[in-house]
């Protein structure tokens, strides 16, 4: 039994590291996959191999390639600095290390639900079920769910195209395919991401009163939610711990999404990473706070493409339990709304016995 899981456990494992390593690979476009930061396009770079010590026109380009400013009459007082060095500098960290460990990070989230899926297989309702169900989400609920979920899931792919398209996308369907994609994807991401930010407010207002950890949580933890023990089922309320950090994760990693979003929808005008360091080297840090809005706008993208990336690696594992493929009976409380009796009792023993007492509305009934 130990042996036939052991040899289950490194097989995925070693396929797992095979995926990694072929889409890795294929992410760098090197056989070696290299860590290192990539270096930036060369094509466009301006003239005169500026910076490199041996140009005979550095005493030109040099200054520029420093970001030296002149002036201009023009409104877009942006146009004073003919080349940042710094945006080459940015181009070259956003497509090489962020754009690697990101990919890392999703093709790991993946690995680990797979590991797991095998390991547990599919958790059931243990006492099968009972073939009466429970009110567990009302319309307003499941509407909220899906507006959030849908529209998040239409973000992650189009935000997803932008930083990896190039490479996973038009080696497949081509460059003008990828650009049609590209174009409208764009357009879509900046509307969505309205519903978004809707869907983020609602929950709050929703659940955030059943989202505050207390000392039911700690049972919770202790058994690690019973997910790696059948038969083990630590009792919790309407939310448990898992559930809990997940809900705080949506809330706080969609406010910093949509904030570093609008701001993105604004270059150049909504600037907040000036007030943002001030505050943090209040705490310590010493971060510069004497920033162009070209920085700005640089270090939002940075910091929206990061948050992104994090947040859809935890929205996996979400989703994968979520679905019957990781939970037997859970896909109902945002279906139809009615989940089973022994489910509920199993994952949610504290909030039915709450929903028993209360009105004849939350008595159970038969299914349908
Ligand atoms: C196909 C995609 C998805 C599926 C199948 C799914 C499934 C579910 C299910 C079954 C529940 C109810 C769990 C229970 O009754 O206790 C739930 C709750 C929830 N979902 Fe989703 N979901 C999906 C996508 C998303 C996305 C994209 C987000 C946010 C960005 C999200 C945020 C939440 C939150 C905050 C809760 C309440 C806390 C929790 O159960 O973890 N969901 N989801």
């Amino acid at each position: 039994m130990i042996w036939s899981i052991l040899r289950r456990v490194v097989g995925t494992l070693g396929l797992a590291l095979l995926v990694a390593y072929g889409a890795a690979a294929g992410l760098t476009g090197s056989p070696v996959v290299d860590i290192s930061p990539v270096l930036a396009q060369t094509s466009g770079a301006p003239p005169g191999g500026a910076l490199s010590g041996k140009s005979p026109t550095e005493r030109i380009w040099g200054p520029i390639r420093r970001g030296v400013q002149g002036s201009v009459t023009i409104p877009d007082k942006q146009a004073a600095t003919l080349v940042q060095s710094d945006g080459d500098n940015w181009r070259a960290f956003k497509n090489g290390p962020l754009s690697q460990f990101g990919g890392w990070l999703l093709l790991a989230s993946i690995a680990v639900l797979i590991v797991f899926r095998l390991v547990r297989g599919q958790i059931k309702i243990e006492h099968g079920p009972s073939g009466k169900t429970i009110e567990r989400f009302n319309a307003v609920e499941r509407a909220t769910h899906w507006v959030t979920a849908s529209s998040f899931i239409v973000l992650a792919l189009t935000g997803l195209n932008v930083l990896y398209g190039r490479y996973v996308l038009i080696p497949i369907i081509g460059q003008e395919a990828f650009a049609f994609i590209t174009y409208y994807g764009k357009i879509v991401h900046n509307y969505i991401g309205f519903a978004f930010i809707a869907g983020i407010i609602m929950m709050f207002i929703l659940w955030a009163r059943h989202n505050i950890f207390d000392k039911v949580d700690l049972a919770w933890i202790a058994q690690g939610g019973g997910l790696f023990v059948k038969g083990q089922h630590p009792p919790a309320r309407k939310f448990n711990f898992g559930q809990k950090c997940i809900f705080w994760i949506v809330i706080l990693g969609g406010i910093t999404l949509s904030l570093s979003g609008v701001a993105l929808l604004f270059p150049y005008e909504i600037t907040p990473w000036a007030a943002t360091f001030k505050a943090l080297n209040l705490v310590g840090f010493s971060l510069p706070t004497n920033l162009t809005p070209l920085q700005e706008t640089q270090l939002s993208v940075l910091w929206h493409s990061l948050a992104a990336l994090v947040m859809i690696a935890i929205i996996l594992a979400h989703i994968y339990i979520g679905t019957p493929l990781g939970m037997e009976g859970a896909i109902g409380a945002v279906g139809e709304g009615q989940v089973d009796v022994n489910w509920a009792k199993e994952h949610h023993s504290l909030w039915v016995a709450e929903m028993m007492d209360e009105s004849a509305g939350g008595k159970p009934r038969p299914a349908e």
